[in-house]
C-alpha cells in the first residue's frame, strides 16, 4: 500500500469524513491530546502525520503558545488542506508544515518539548523506528502524545464496534470519498492495531518512560502519553 498516494487521493474528503465516521468525537479527542500537552506549556511542538493539521491546531487553539509548531506529513495534498485551514485562524505560533517521513526525521535530536501524533502510527510499517525517532528528537523532560483508534475491551461493544469498522466505515467512507479500497484497508488496519498493553510495552522499548494508555469514549480511541527522562 502506498500511503502518500493513498492519503493524497482521499486529502480533499478526509475531514468530512472524519466527523461522519466518528459521530464528531475526533475533534474532541484530539482535545483531550491537546489538553494533556498543554500542561506541560512545551516550547517547541511536533506533530507527526499532521495530515490536514487538525491536531496541531487543536494544541494551538488549546492555548499552546510555543515559538514554534512543525507539522510533518508524507502527503502534500493533506498537507496543502492543512496550509490554507492555519490561514483561516489568527494564530499566535509560527507554524510550519514540512513533507517528511516519520521513520526518518530531518530534526537533530533533542529539538522539541512535545509530539503528537494522531490516528497515523497505525498506518506506518515499522512502528518501532517510527517511536524510536519520536524519542529522539524529543529533549530531556520532553512529552510524547500519541493517539490512536482502538477496539473496546467489552465484548459487546467489541462486536458492535467490529461489525461498524468491517461494514459501515469501509461503504460510508467509499462512497464518500470516491475510494473504497482506501477506507477498507484504513479500517481494517484499526483491527490489526497492537491492543493498548502491547503499543504502551513498544513505547517501553522505545526508550519512553511512564507510559500510560488513556481510554476514550468507550476505547473507540486511545491516548498513549510517555516522557522522556531528564
Ligand atoms: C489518518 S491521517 C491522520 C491525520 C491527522 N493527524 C489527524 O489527526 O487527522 C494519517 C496521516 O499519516 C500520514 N502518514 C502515513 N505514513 C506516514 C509516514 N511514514 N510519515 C509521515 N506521515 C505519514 C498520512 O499521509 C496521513 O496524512
Amino acid at each position: 500500500m502506498n500511503t502518500e498516494r493513498l492519503f493524497d487521493d482521499i486529502a480533499p474528503t478526509y475531514d468530512r469524513l472524519n466527523r461522519i465516521l466518528s459521530f464528531g468525537r475526533d475533534q474532541a479527542w484530539r482535545r483531550a491530546v491537546a489538553a494533556r500537552v498543554a500542561r506541560r506549556r512545551p516550547r517547541r511542538l511536533l506533530d507527526l502525520a499532521t495530515g490536514t493539521g487538525d491536531q496541531l491546531l487543536a494544541c494551538v487553539q488549546a492555548g499552546i503558545d510555543a515559538e514554534g509548531a512543525v507539522g510533518v506529513d508524507v502527503s502534500g495534498a493533506m498537507l496543502e488542506i492543512a496550509r490554507k485551514k492555519s490561514a483561516w485562524f489568527a494564530l499566535n505560533t509560527t507554524v510550519r508544515w514540512e513533507k517528511g517521513e516519520a521513520a526518518a526525521l530531518p530534526f537533530e535530536a533533542g529539538s522539541f518539548d512535545a509530539v503528537t501524533m494522531s490516528f497515523g502510527i497505525r498506518n506506518m510499517p515499522d512502528i518501532g523506528r517510527v517511536l524510536g525517532e519520536t524519542h529522539r528528537v524529543l529533549g530531556p523532560g520532553g512529552l510524547a502524545a500519541i493517539l490512536e483508534l482502538s477496539v473496546p475491551a467489552r465484548p459487546v461493544l467489541r462486536r458492535l464496534h467490529g461489525f461498524y469498522c468491517r461494514f459501515i466505515m469501509p461503504a460510508v467512507g467509499g462512497i464518500v470519498s470516491g475510494n473504497l479500497t482506501a477506507y477498507r484497508y484504513l479500517n481494517e488496519s484499526v483491527l490489526q492495531f497492537p491492543d493498548p498493553a502491547t503499543f504502551c510495552e513498544q513505547m517501553r522499548s522505545a526508550g519512553f518512560a511512564d507510559v500510560a494508555a488513556h481510554t476514550l469514549t468507550f476505547g473507540s480511541a486511545t491516548m498513549f502519553t510517555g516522557g522522556k527522562g531528564k
